[in-house]
């Protein structure tokens, strides 16, 4: 029998990063600095604010240093940073992030293509990063993406993403973020998938990261949350998407997961509202509407 609901669901805001990355409107640091002031004015406790990549690979990300140093910071509230290598990590650190990201993949063709080198040598690329990490006192969160299927292979088998997962959740990452980077998973898979990877790292240390490019992301949530999992990655207004994955559009929207979880009496700490308002605010600026069906119902109904 599965557990019964988690009362509390922890949401990692992954807009600023993993959705602006894909956007092709240019957002000025001050702008993304507005987004997450008024994300963590909505109450949500952690933030991924930016990476720290190669900017002739990921443009958009180019002003992350800029944005970390003009964040008012608000107690309690984790602003995190993307980091591919050491330099990215050194980065990240001088520019005060709480905490840093390495990512990895369950796809060879897929790890080539992000980040230009073979699983193995991603793995190799994260040693001195968690040694540095350690001895910063910083805490490393670990993604692994294609869980559910790859641009380049199609299927992705669960003993794969569990293999991944363990050797990141070995290496010392506090919590694996699961990452259905295409979008194509459904619950059936991701029931499966989770199984696989939680008989290797316990389940309070796994994550879901779900992008909607099929239009499944909440019920896999759903189904996730029926597993066990309590820490559920969004991006407000739906943004963005990965620009090595051809196709893969933007992640779960934050608004729709929220109304969600509102609804089915789970608890977040997050202002509805303020929610939508933060949401409003980047699609204003990057001129489309948000890519929530919750949000666009509100904002018809304001
Ligand atoms: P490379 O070309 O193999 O490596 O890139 P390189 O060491 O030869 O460096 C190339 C250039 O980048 C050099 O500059 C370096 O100095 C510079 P040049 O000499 O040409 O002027 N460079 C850097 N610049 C800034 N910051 C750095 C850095 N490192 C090198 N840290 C690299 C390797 C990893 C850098 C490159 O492939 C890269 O930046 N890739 C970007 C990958 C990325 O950001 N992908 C999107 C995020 S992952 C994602 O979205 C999935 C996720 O959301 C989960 C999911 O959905 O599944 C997490
Ligand atoms: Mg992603």
């Amino acid at each position: 029998m599965s557990p019964p609901l988690p009362k509390q669901v922890k949401i990692v805001e992954v807009g600023p990063r993993d959705g602006l990355q894909n956007e092709a409107t240019p957002i000025n640091a001050s702008d993304k600095v507005t987004l997450i002031e008024k994300l963590s004015d909505a109450g949500i406790t952690y933030i991924e604010s930016g990476s720290f990549v190669s900017p002739k690979w990921v443009p958009q990300m180019a002003t992350s240093a800029e944005v970390f140093e003009q964040l008012t910071r608000v107690k309690g509230v984790t602003y995190a940073a993307l980091t591919p290598n050491m330099r990215g990590f050194e980065g990240a650190i001088a520019a005060n992030a709480d905490e840093v990201a390495i990512f990895s993949a369950a796809s060879e063709s897929f790890s080539q293509k992000n980040i230009n080198c073979s699983i193995e040598e991603s793995l190799e690329r994260f040693v001195p990063i968690m040694a540095a990490a350690k001895n910063a006192n910083i805490k490393v969160r670990g993604y692994v993406s294609c869980v559910l299927g790859c641009p380049y292979e199609g299927e992705i088998l669960p003993e794969q993403v569990a293999l991944i997962a363990t050797k990141l959740y070995k290496m010392g990452c506090y919590e694996i973020s699961l990452g259905d980077t295409i979008g194509v998973g459904t619950p059936t898979n991701v029931t499966k998938m989770i199984e696989a990877v939680s008989t290797r790292v316990p389940i309070d240390k796994l994550a879901v990261h779900f992008h909607d490019t099929y239009g499944q992301a909440l019920t896999n949530i759903y189904a996730a949350l029926q597993m066990g999992i309590k820490v559920v990655d969004s991006a407000i207004a739906g943004l963005g998407g990965c620009p090595y994955a051809k196709g893969a559009s933007g992640n779960v929207a934050t608004e729709d997961v929220v109304y969600m979880l509102n609804g089915l009496g789970i608890k977040t700490s997050i202002n509805f509202n303020k929610l939508l308002e933060a949401g409003w605010f980047i699609s204003e600026k990057l001129g489309k509407a948000p890519i929530s069906k919750v949000s666009n119902a509100y904002l018809s109904n304001k």
